[in-house]
């Protein structure tokens, strides 16, 4: 997906991850492949890739638990059964990378559907799920339930539900760790307002926002942390690869202090906030995006009534 450029700085880094630049010797990844990744993905959500993986100072080994890069499809409260049974199809007939992980998130009443149409490939993910075990919770969805039909992720975090609903950190890492020990992958949303950056705060807020899943969680073998700068979701306004980068480093660097080095080094930290085909090339290139969460890019194809 990007270019490895030997031109790339090599940041020290004190976990797994190489301290210094290995020989580039892996093929430059493509970036007509990145951009028909998304040009597919604009148009129908056709997902394919290069090996973003191979990046410069990021071998396999070192990058996180597959080593594969992540994209993730978040459609949100969207779609009808029809227009998903046409992104479906859509996605069927998709070429697809088999180093990249690629996981869709329907709203939860279609995601019986999905399961029961969408190939194996592309795993699916919930956008939400209840804090512990089902009962008396009118109108959730229980990790349990999730895993009953089939999903392998949950979605925690995402800005519209700290933000619209009101959830808040504890309550959010509560659900984070319930799920991990129902046996679902998280990604784990973080990220900043506007005002929050504008008044130098994004540092201190995306700590905040992962002390309270390193409080709660057992384990981050299955956890993908998405970096979603709140500005920049669904408003056009894609954080800069520098933006981006600066932050993944820093969530890294976090990781490595208050949890470990060898989480630091394999757990991904996906970029999510207004990636499309025309943006996300630059940012693959960046050392520490491991992937991304998309939004309004994985809707296209997808009537929206
Ligand atoms: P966007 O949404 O791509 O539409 O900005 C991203 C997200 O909310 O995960």
């Amino acid at each position: 997906m990007a270019v490895a450029s030997t031109s790339l700085a090599c940041p020290q880094f004190s976990g797994l991850r190489r301290s210094s630049c290995p020989k580039l010797d892996s093929p430059p990844l493509s970036i007509s492949t990145a951009q028909s990744f998304f040009q597919n993905l604009d148009s129908h959500l056709r997902l394919s890739s290069s090996s973003p993986r191979n990046k410069a100072c990021r071998p396999v080994v070192a990058m996180a638990g597959s080593g594969k890069f992540f994209v993730g499809g978040n459609w949100k409260c969207n779609g009808t059964k029809e227009s998903i049974g046409k992104l479906i199809s859509d996605l069927n007939s998709a070429m697809l990378e088999s180093d990249v992980d690629v996981v869709v998130a329907p709203p939860f009443i279609y995601i019986d559907q999905v399961k029961s149409s969408l190939t194996d490939r592309i795993e699916v993910s919930a956008q939400n799920c209840w804090i512990g075990k089902g009962g008396a919770f009118t109108g959730e969805i229980s990790g349990e339930q999730l895993k009953d039909i089939g999903c392998k992720w949950v979605i925690l975090g995402h800005s519209e539900r700290r933000h619209i609903i009101g959830e808040d950190d504890e309550f959010i890492g509560k659900k984070a760790a319930y799920a991990l020990g129902q046996g679902l992958g998280v990604i784990a949303c973080i990220g900043e307002l506007l005002q929050q950056r504008e008044e130098g705060k994004t540092f201190d807020v995306c700590y905040k926002q992962l002390k309270a899943f390193a409080d709660a969680v057992p384990s981050w073998d299955d956890v993908v942390i998405a970096y979603e700068p709140v500005w920049a979701i669904g408003t056009g306004k894609v954080a800069t690869p520098q933006q981006a980068q600066e932050v993944h480093v820093a969530v890294r660097d976090w990781l490595s202090k208050n949890v470990s080095a060898e989480v630091a080094s394999k757990t991904r930290i996906i970029y999510g906030g207004s990636v499309n085909g025309s943006n996300c090339a630059d940012l693959a290139k960046q050392e520490d995006i491991d992937g991304f969460l998309v939004g309004g890019a994985s809707l296209k194809g997808l009537v929206i009534s």
